[in-house]
């Protein structure tokens, strides 16, 4: 995969295990309330990505809380080497699909490169795309403080809005790759600064991408809506990761993303198994049969 973080520097000591790991449910549906009164209680709450009902139905199942369908989808799902070849109508469609498999999580609309940025209208109009074909509770944006006066006509217009700061893959170009942000005291006061104004504006919920934790620790101080981190340390309300990256199915996973599992070598050996079996003409299952009589006649039919 190529949504590998720069590494300036070796990386630092492993998270220690934390006390309770096992995040706790309120019971009926996630909404973005529930998010908010877990982020005041101190509370963790799980993310991850999905693109597929399928995968969101499991993730789910296993006590996620919010499901981002991301624009990373262009790498992961459609196999391009940067987030910006998402297409905006496959992405509402995803999204839909994600919110099918899972309907009582919040599901979170990635907008894709150039769906926002080139006017307020353009971008209010797609933004509620996400809303009511992709039916997702909230849409997120990679921006800085400029984008403050469209967020405030979002949220005029009742759009939810996520504001995603820090390292912003839609910029991998100008940036030369993608590198960490707020690794210098001018770069983390930028990075604060995008996420204050951001919520200024209206955004009901912050994700910082790629940074040290001191710039979380500030954004925390001078924020008061959720904030997810993705390579951003633990003091975040919630955290998220690319599926892939969690699932052990990414070959150059980025340095903050950890596998839990290895499904990638188990997909190959299912794989093999299967391409064996075929050769072997045992390919296992139950078969489709007819009475003996019907054989009979079907024989008779064909001459023999
Ligand atoms: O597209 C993406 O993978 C993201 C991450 C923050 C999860 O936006």
């Amino acid at each position: 995969m190529p949504r590998q973080i720069a590494i300036e520097d070796p990386p630092g000591p492993p998270e220690a295990p934390p006390a309770d790991p096992a995040p706790r449910r309120d019971p009926g549906p996630i909404t973005l309330k529930t998010l908010r009164r877990m982020a005041e209680r101190g509370e963790p709450f799980a993310c991850l990505t999905a693109a597929d009902a399928t995968t969101a139905r499991w993730l789910a199942r296993a006590g996620v809380h919010l499901l981002l369908m991301p624009d990373s989808a262009a790498e992961t799902v459609l196999g391009f080497d940067r987030t910006i070849f998402m297409p905006l109508d496959l992405s509402i469609v995803l999204t839909a699909a994600v919110k099918r498999g899972a309907p009582d999580v919040v599901v979170m609309g990635d907008m894709p490169f150039l769906s926002y940025q080139t006017s307020d209208e353009e971008a209010i109009r797609n933004a509620g795309r996400y809303l009511t074909e992709g039916h997702a509770d909230i849409v997120k944006m990679e921006m800085d403080a400029s984008f403050a006066p469209m967020v405030a006509k979002m949220a005029r217009a009742g759009i939810p809005v996520c504001a995603h700061v820090g390292l912003k893959p839609q910029h991998v170009l100008k940036a030369g790759g993608y590198v960490a942000a707020g690794r210098t005291a001018e770069d983390a006061r930028r990075v604060v600064a995008d996420a204050v104004a951001l919520e200024q504006a209206g955004a009901v919920m912050l994700l910082v991408e790629a940074v040290p934790d001191e710039v979380t620790a500030r954004i925390l101080e001078e924020t008061s809506v959720p904030l997810i981190g993705i390579g951003a340390g633990t003091a975040c309300h919630g955290q998220i990761l690319v599926v892939q990256d969690l699932l052990g199915m990414t070959d150059h996973p980025p340095r903050f993303a950890e596998a839990v599992a290895q499904l990638g070598p188990a997909i190959q050996e299912a794989g093999a198994k299967w391409v064996q079996r075929v050769g072997s003409r045992n390919i296992g299952g139950s078969r489709y049969t007819m009475s003996a009589g019907e054989s009979e006649r079907l024989a008779r039919e064909n001459g023999r």
